[in-house]
């Protein structure tokens, strides 16, 4: 079978896909029917093999080099965090070309890659979220909403609804900062979300589909250090002071039933296939919020999906692998 991996893409998140595709292509080496081509979508969305050499992938469904050489392609892997990937548009391009992918179709990806509208499905399929306030531009008025929040609330997080790896997440306290921190929302982003700042524990399950069953695990927490929160910086970097767990202690079986339930339902109600992380906050005062749905989490080394994976006793490529034999025969 040949499997064609494409990493990189046009987002903020380029570098953070090149490490999941790291992990995959180890992963896939240890199954040897599986012959694996791995390209890197540049910012322009180019593909470009190991050595630099521009490919590209046509609607017969081969792969081209430069010199007019060509490889069939069986199924793609579009481990590409945000833009084209988790936002769907490269999953509708391979609907059209009929090649089947691992992940989520083009609908689901895009609607919970977006901020704004990942929170009204939840909230249409009953599913507590984050308080928040919507701004649709950049203007006095919708700025306004934005320090009604900041006094009602006391402290906001201030979101670009098209950005991940809390690139375009800022906290705000005080309203001297607020302006220039929309300013830097606006400019990722055509839709900013201004959420009620909440003392957190985060929480995060995967849930995803192995041998034909949906698998959701139990919740694992990342703790950020006290005096910041998880930020691309305490996310990836090498002297991040980040804490991961596999497994989140002391929660209770109401806690973990209720997000065992909201995982489930969030995955079959917005028709999320073959893999997600879906991500929690607990507050202080024991409110459980969905924060976020992951269509394409990242699987770097710090990365929580492949770790809840193997704690649940299942190998990455065992699991991978079903889902490729399955989609191609
Ligand atoms: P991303 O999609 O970029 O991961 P998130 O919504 O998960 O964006 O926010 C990134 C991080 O910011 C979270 O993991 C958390 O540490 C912090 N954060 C986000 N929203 C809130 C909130 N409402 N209250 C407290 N912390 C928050
Ligand atoms: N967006 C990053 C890759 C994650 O959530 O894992
Ligand atoms: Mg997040």
């Amino acid at each position: 079978i040949q499997v064609l991996l494409i990493c990189g893409g046009g987002s903020s998140e380029h570098e953070v896909s090149l490490r999941t595709a790291d992990f995959i292509e180890r992963e896939l080496q240890k199954c040897g029917d599986l012959q694996l081509t791995r390209v890197t979508m540049s910012a322009e969305g180019q593909l470009h093999d190991g050595s630099g050499k521009l490919r590209e992938l046509r609607s017969d469904r081969l792969l081209y080099s430069s010199n007019g050489s060509a490889q069939p392609v069986d199924y793609v892997i579009p481990a590409i965090h945000g833009y084209p990937g988790e936002t769907g548009d490269l999953q509708s391009q391979l609907e059209i070309l009929g090649l089947p992918y691992y992940g989520c179709g083009p609908e689901a990806s895009k609607l919970c890659f977006n901020k704004v509208t990942t929170k009204l499905w939840l909230s249409a399929l009953g599913i507590d979220n984050t308080p928040y306030r919507f701004l649709c531009a950049n203007t006095a008025e919708e700025t306004a909403k934005a320090r009604d929040a900041l006094k009602r609330w006391g402290a906001i997080f201030i979101k670009a609804s098209n950005q991940g790896s809390s690139v375009g997440c800022y906290k705000v306290t005080e309203e001297a900062t607020l302006a220039q921190v929309l300013d830097k929302a606006f400019r990722l982003s055509p839709y900013v979300l201004v959420e009620k700042c909440l003392t957190v524990r985060e929480l995060e399950v995967a849930a995803y589909t192995y041998k034909g069953e949906l698998v959701i695990t139990p919740p694992g927490e990342v703790c950020a250090p006290a005096d910041t929160f998880y930020s691309y910086e305490e996310k990836y970097a090498e002297n991040s002071r980040a804490e991961t767990h596999v497994v989140a202690k002391d929660l209770s079986d109401a806690q973990l039933g209720w997000i065992y339930e909201a995982s489930k339902r969030a995955f079959i109600g917005l028709q999320l296939k073959d893999l997600s992380r879906i991500d929690f906050f607990l507050t202080d005062e024991g409110d459980i919020y969905l924060n976020e749905v992951n269509t394409f989490p990242g699987m770097t080394p710090i990365s929580m999906f492949p770790k809840m994976l193997q704690n649940q006793g299942h190998d990455f490529n065992v699991y991978l692998a079903d889902l490729i034999r399955s989609a191609v025969n």
